[in-house]
């Protein structure tokens, strides 16, 4: 790994999207994956380990950390999305059992450790969360002496326009909208910047069968096998001839963040609307007259939010960093 690889650490709800981000962040030479760690989201939390150990191995990635983190929200009920990711929360493509284990830390120490690690090491991580941000409220609120090593965070959620878990709201926000909206207060006192990588833009980078059929053909039960699998499984769920990278997308935001159009902009997360709850609120308003005679005031917290993206390039990306991986786990 080269000395300039940027360090990085992922907080996932494995899930196929996050297993695409996963591949990419384990097997590409510009970034240092030093821990991953599970939430639970689109399945429960003990069969996200299990994929993302499984994924891992598929990478030749035994070196990287992966630890159990929260079972649930800090308040909402728990829902999964088996019904997008299949039951076991990986396609149900039948790929072998891991032989990995993971870390006996909680995800919110190993977290803590990573990032501590990092900043006496006079270093700092780039933290990608592509799933409920649970973990990640757990951390900044119990140890925020661990924000000297966080250089930024990445987040999958939320959306300036649209919802998918609901018409106003998208999964991970809405899994639980207390930890994105714990979230965003605590970066914000702690000076860490947030860049939100939400729907706006996250369908937008696919990959087609026929790629997908090239990845497969590596073989090896590899890291190319592995996503071509991914992808073919989308592609047969949803009856199309091309499958989002999703999750991924995050992980391309931090290799090359020139393919994305950004603007920092005011943001709230609602928590007690009925029909909005979970919803990323965006102030896009530039009329100062607005702003100057609205009773809500404005918000205290600022993201990077994601308005477009070189949807090609991160397709690119993410199919020949995978395609160059090879073929052997
Ligand atoms: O809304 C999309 C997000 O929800 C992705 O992270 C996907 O994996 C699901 O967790
Ligand atoms: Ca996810």
């Amino acid at each position: 790994m080269p000395p300039t690889a940027r360090p990085v650490v992922l907080d996932v709800d494995t899930g196929v999207d996050d297993a695409c981000a996963l591949l990419l962040a384990a097997t590409h030479a510009g970034l240092d994956l030093r821990a991953v760690t599970c939430v639970g989201g689109n399945a429960p939390v003990d069969d996200v380990v299990r994929n993302t150990l499984t994924v891992l191995q598929a990478a030749g990635r035994s070196d990287v950390p992966v630890a159990r983190g929260a079972e649930r929200p800090l308040l909402e009920h728990p829902r999964d999305a088996r019904h997008v990711h299949g039951e076991d929360g990986m396609g149900d493509i039948g790929w072998p059992a891991p032989t990995l284990r993971p870390d006996p830390r909680h995800a919110v120490e190993l977290l803590r450790d990573t990032c501590i690690a990092a900043a006496e090491a006079g270093e700092t991580v780039t933290l990608v969360t592509t799933a409920p941000l649970t973990n990640i409220a757990l951390l900044l609120r119990t140890y925020p002496a661990a924000a000297r090593g966080i250089a930024e965070v990445v987040f999958m959620g939320g959306a300036v326009q649209t919802g998918n878990a609901t018409a106003s709201a998208e999964f991970n926000v809405f899994h639980d909208p207390e930890a994105a909206a714990i979230v965003l207060d605590a970066a914000a006192q702690l000076a860490i910047p947030v860049t939100m990588y939400g729907l706006d833009v996250f369908y937008d980078p696919v990959v087609a069968t026929a790629e997908a059929d090239e990845l497969v053909a590596v073989g090896g039960r590899g890291a190319a096998e592995l996503a071509g699998r991914l992808i073919q499984f989308q592609c047969e769920r949803f009856g199309r001839d091309a499958a989002t990278i999703g999750d991924a997308g995050a992980v391309c935001a931090v290799l090359e963040p020139e393919g994305l159009t950004t603007q920092v902009l005011p943001i709230r997360v609602e928590l007690a609307g009925h029909w909005s709850r979970g919803r990323t609120i965006v102030d896009r308003r530039d009329w100062s007259g607005d702003l100057s005679h609205d009773p809500h005031g404005e918000p205290p917290v600022r993201v990077r939010v994601a308005l477009g993206v070189d949807h090609q390039r991160y397709s690119a990306l993410w199919r020949d960093t995978i395609l160059g991986s090879g073929g052997t786990s």
